[in-house]
């Protein structure tokens, strides 16, 4: 067995989800949790694979194994948690949709597209920054009208294509354009509409820590708040949160490679 300390869990996150199975004894101080368990080698070892190289919230997460693990079972565990990474949730499942490398990149996984659509009750979102339409195709199938907006004409293309392969093409309006320029002509009620941002990350982002500046189409977003009841952004994992006056969740992944793995927060700004 290895005792197994992992620090810099956020207090608003699902630990259990994210360690997983064990005894944790979870202290908590400013708002920053540490949690302690005995664990069977393989399983530690699986945890320090998995989180690895992360922060949540923007904090990194340290973790600490004592006996130290030995090379092999690190190497192992690395191993198959990259295995793991190819099992995780599916982007589009239909076929026929069209996508370019940026597009797939980006995409949030269908069925947690279609979970924050359910959320959001059948009223008007704007997704501003549409990109092959992920997220407006699960607003849609969840009953929302939506308008979207997409700078890069081909993804916009490719958006208004996918929705016809989801059959929610006539719910969904794609404006090819800059979310600045076009979101003050959109007509909204500022009562009930929510206006969706899934800003670009960046390929390379860092995975430690990214700061609320680094996105400047949230700022962009944020600055039309008054035309909207809730603005609803899909940040990275690592994003600092911790000066932030949104509520905060931590969104996992559904498919087994990736249940244990916070795919993004979702932040939610009031009117
Ligand atoms: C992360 S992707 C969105 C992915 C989408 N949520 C999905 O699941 O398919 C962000 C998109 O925003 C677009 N974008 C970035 N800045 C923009 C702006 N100022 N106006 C309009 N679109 C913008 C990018 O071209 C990119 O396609």
């Amino acid at each position: 067995m290895h005792r197994v300390t992992v620090d810099n869990l956020p207090a608003w996150l699902n630990i259990p989800q994210l360690l997983g199975p064990g005894a944790w004894e979870l202290t908590t101080r400013d708002g920053w949790v540490r949690a302690e368990a005995e664990l069977p080698r393989p399983q530690a070892a699986d945890l320090g694979a998995r989180l690895r190289n992360l922060g949540i919230g923007g904090r990194k997460l340290r973790v600490a194994c004592i006996p130290k693990l030995p090379r092999g079972a690190v190497r192992a565990a690395r191993t198959q948690d990259a295995r793991r990474r190819r099992q995780t949730s599916v982007g589009f499942s239909r076929s026929g949709v069209r996508l370019d490398e940026q597009g797939r990149f980006s995409l949030t996984p269908e069925q947690l597209a279609l979970a924050l659509g359910k959320r959001a009750n059948g009223v008007h979102v704007v997704d501003a920054g549409c990109g092959a339409g992920g997220n407006s195709i699960g607003f849609a199938r969840a009953g929302c009208r939506v308008t979207a907006i997409e700078a890069d004409p081909k993804r916009a293309a490719d958006a208004r294509h996918n929705t016809r392969c989801y059959d929610v093409d006539q719910a969904v309006e794609v404006l090819t354009g800059e979310v600045e320029a076009l979101l003050p002509t959109i007509s909204t009620d500022p009562q009930r509409d929510i206006l969706f941002v899934d800003p670009p990350w960046g390929r390379g982002y860092n995975r430690e820590r990214v700061a609320l500046t680094d996105f400047p189409l949230l700022a962009t977003c944020l600055a039309a708040r008054h035309q909207f009841a809730e603005i609803w952004a899909k940040l990275p994992p690592s994003t600092d949160v911790h000066a932030c006056e949104a509520a905060v969740e931590a969104v996992f992944g559904h498919a087994p490679g990736d249940a244990r793995r916070v795919k993004f927060l979702l932040l939610t700004f009031h009117a």
